[in-house]
């Protein structure tokens, strides 16, 4: 290209140069114009090369023209890069911006689970009538969990199918509460009032009405001239702080090989009130194993069985839970749905 070439196309860049900077709306869009006005493949680059093919008299001014065009649209593109530098900032301020004005958002306490609150009520309710709080290993050995509560190696509940193994020769879960029975005895003479509240397991599947963890309250109360009269009225006594005092209770002879009689005690339903309904069917609900301690129980204890009497219960706690809150899936327990659990806030 001749010199008067290379010089109006370096004027007409200098225009489509501060036009296209003025016009980029955003730093990438500006950095885009800056490649093609003042990049190595641009037309002004092609001006600045051609430069030296022009004849010697003429070549002094067109590089001082060609210079002052590229510094005119370098301070040009300067000048706007720091404008829109400056934009982004002020819009990521205004963004991030704290409206100090606006009501705080309150942390929302947390409460117990309504498992810990039954728990607790019910322990509460045994503690006020003297009983102690006992506790037991969850990781328990065959003999405490089976053997001294009078369950023979061929009994159905002993088989892998329904209780959960450790590695550990004749080491497993506990499944029932009913081993620290035989832990308080072998701890302490008699007389011995005491609930035990803690953590089951067994091999179960998980629906609305099995959990392979769940929880019990065992109680156990031993010492001169107990007798099933005593059993009766510390359950009814029970029924009523924990149900309401019109409660009544039926108890039915049932087995369980660590008490002798057994039987399970039934409360009237605190829905409908014993007449019949959609909670209890037929006017009851079922709510916990109890009976005599098995003679052979006392002995494994460590005591002396013609001498001593006592009564033993075991109330699963889940089960209390579901009647007293008309909870009908086991596995909300467990799920930790704040939805659920907000609910009881509160509640005891
Ligand atoms: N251990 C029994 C169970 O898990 C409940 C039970 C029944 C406990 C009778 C007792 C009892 O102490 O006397 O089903």
């Amino acid at each position: 290209m001749d010199s008067n070439e290379a010089r109006s196309i370096a004027d007409a860049e200098l225009e489509r140069g501060l036009g296209s900077f003025a016009a980029a709306d955003s730093i990438d869009e500006l950095e885009a114009a800056k490649t093609a006005i003042l990049g190595r493949k641009s037309r002004l680059s092609d001006v600045q090369r051609s430069i030296g093919s022009v004849s010697r008299e003429e070549r002094g001014e067109l590089g001082k023209r060609v210079n002052e065009v590229f510094a005119d649209l370098r301070s040009a593109y300067d000048a706007r890069r720091t404008e829109l530098e400056l934009a982004t900032g002020a819009e990521i301020l205004d963004a991030d911006a704290v409206d100090v004005t606006l009501p705080g958002r309150r942390p929302r306490p947390g409460s117990l689970h309504p498992l810990t609150l039954v728990e607790q009520r019910m322990v509460q309710i045994f503690t006020r009538m003297g009983y102690r709080v006992a506790e037991g290993p969850e990781v328990e050995d065959e003999w405490h969990n089976f053997e001294a509560l009078n369950i023979p190696a061929d009994h159905p509940a002993r088989t892998l199918k329904d209780s959960l193994y450790v590695d550990v020769d004749a080491l497993l879960l506990r499944t029932e509460t009913s081993a620290v029975q035989i832990r308080t005895m072998q701890s302490q003479e008699p007389p011995v009032y005491i609930v035990a509240p803690g953590r089951v397991y067994r091999r179960e599947a998980h629906d609305a009405t099995h959990s392979s963890v769940f929880h019990q309250l065992e109680g156990l109360a031993v010492d001169e001239g107990i007798t099933f009269a005593d059993l009766k009225g510390t359950l009814h006594a029970f029924a009523k702080e924990m149900f309401g005092s019109d409660v009544r209770v039926r108890m039915k002879p049932d087995y369980f090989p660590f008490v002798e009689p057994g039987c399970d005690l039934a409360v009237s339903c605190f829905v409908c009130g014993g007449t019949g309904c959609s909670v209890c069917g037929n006017g009851w609900l079922e709510l916990l194993g109890a009976g005599m301690v098995h003679p052979k129980v006392l002995e494994n204890g460590g005591y002396d069985s013609e001498r001593y009497t006592g009564f033993a219960f075991g109330i699963g706690i889940e089960r209390v839970a579901m009647l007293l809150y008309g909870v009908n899936d086991l596995r909300l327990f467990t799920e930790g749905d704040v939805r659920f659990l907000q609910q009881f806030e509160g509640a005891v």
